[in-house]
């Protein structure tokens, strides 16, 4: 079986993160998502969702391309996380390029960045709705 592992905050649920998703799970049989915990999204990244971590947790549960979800609470847990899970392919969106080449290098993982898809963000949504009321 082979297993595939993504990492992410999917604040707002939109067809982006679907796509990334689907494809994702496409590349093997088994897809977990490390989901960004509120803390994490906070304290890391200074990112405050609109939905709460168990509510993103809930709607990504609710994907028929997510098989698991585990809480993403720091960036060094991948090392770990590829081990606990027999993860063989680590898949991010191309706005991350590079960043977890040392994950390849320093395990037995794949890496491979997916093409984003255009024009839609959680940034973005947020920034049109203020736009618009
Ligand atoms: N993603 C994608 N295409 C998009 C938006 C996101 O493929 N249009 C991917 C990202 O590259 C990442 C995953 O979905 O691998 C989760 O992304 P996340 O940062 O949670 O979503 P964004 O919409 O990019 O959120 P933000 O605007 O807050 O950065």
């Amino acid at each position: 079986m082979k297993r595939i592992i993504t990492y992410g905050t999917f604040d707002m649920l939109h067809y982006g993160h679907i796509n990334l998703l689907k494809r994702a799970r496409e590349m093997g049989d088994y897809l977990v998502v490390a989901l960004s915990t509120d803390e994490f999204n906070w304290n890391s990244k200074q990112k405050k969702t609109y939905f709460s971590f168990e509510k993103r947790k809930q709607l990504l549960e609710a994907i028929r391309y997510v098989d698991l979800v585990i809480p993403e609470e720091s960036w060094e847990q991948k090392v770990t996380d590829v081990a606990l899970y027999n993860v063989d392919t680590l898949v991010m969106g191309d706005d991350w390029t590079g960043k977890f080449d040392f994950i390849a290098s320093q395990t037995d993982t794949e890496v491979v960045y997916l093409k984003r898809t255009p024009e839609i963000s959680t940034t973005q949504i947020k920034k049109d709705l203020n736009k618009n009321n």
